[in-house]
């Protein structure tokens, strides 16, 4: 290991350009403990993102050699390439500055795609119990683990493509919901993602689940989508 690591970081908004840093390399090191040294030791001004540093809340995504990850939970050994880093802000969604990203489009695609629980019971009500090993309940666990950090929006080219499309969170979220037995807007939510820039936008490329820290699989969401989608069509409810 050498001593220290070239790292290229980008400054600036869309139209930026790389700044070329020397980092002091340790065992064990982070990507998002090399940006934090960066903005600490060498240039206050640089704005990243994160909160946990555990790999629990998914706000320290970036583009890291190419591909979107979350930095915190990415060792330097298992990236750098001939002891060098390339870093940018994540793929397919407007540069606030240097690091930093506007996420608000993939939170609007959450909601468009109907990604809120709408439920019936009051809090006066008991529990809406779902048995943990009904196949509903199991359904809807295999996605429900999202923590909406973006790396999967990031890795699609269709979003790329199709600025419209809702994306394999949304659409992710969306069956997630589909499947939650006690969500009462199943249809709605359906119809929300029957179009254009819905579920049967996806080509299956498989990059957001790749990419998906949390093991998730979008793809697998969507298929469920494209299916349900079929059916309610073909049973005149859409
Ligand atoms: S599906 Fe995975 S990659 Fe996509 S937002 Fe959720 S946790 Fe992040
Ligand atoms: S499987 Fe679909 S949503 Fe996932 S990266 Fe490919 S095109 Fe995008
Ligand atoms: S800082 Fe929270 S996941 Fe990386």
């Amino acid at each position: 290991m050498s001593a220290t690591l070239k790292v290229r970081v980008w400054r600036g908004g869309a139209q930026g350009s790389f700044q070329a840093f020397e980092v002091p390399r340790h065992a064990s090191q982070t990507v998002l403990d090399v940006v934090i040294h960066i903005q600490r030791a060498l240039d206050p001004t640089l704005a990243y993102r994160y909160a946990c540093r555990v790999g629990m809340c998914g706000s320290c995504a970036m583009t890291v050699n190419g591909a979107p990850r979350w930095t915190c939970r990415t060792h330097v050994d298992r990236v750098s390439h001939k002891g060098e880093l390339t870093l940018a802000p994540l793929r397919n969604l407007p540069v606030i500055r240097d690091l930093v990203t506007d996420m608000r489009e993939f939170f609007d695609k959450w909601a468009a795609a109907k990604g809120q629980f709408a439920g019936e019971r009051s809090r006066a009500d008991d529990f809406d119990k779902v048995m943990p090993e009904s196949p509903a309940r199991r359904a809807a666990d295999a996605g429900i683990e999202c923590i909406g950090c973006g790396v999967c929006y990031a890795a699609c080219d269709v979003v790329t493509w199709n600025r419209g499309y809702l994306g394999p969170a949304a659409l992710n979220r969306a069956w997630t919901l589909v499947n939650d037995e006690r969500d009462r807007q199943a249809l709605e939510r359906l119809r929300a993602v029957a179009g254009d820039a819905g579920c049967h936008a996806c080509h299956t490329h498989m990059s957001c689940t790749k990419r998906c820290p949390k093991h998730l699989s979008p793809t697998a969401a969507i298929a469920g989508l494209k299916r349900a989608v079929a059916k309610a069509a073909m049973d005149g409810e859409l």
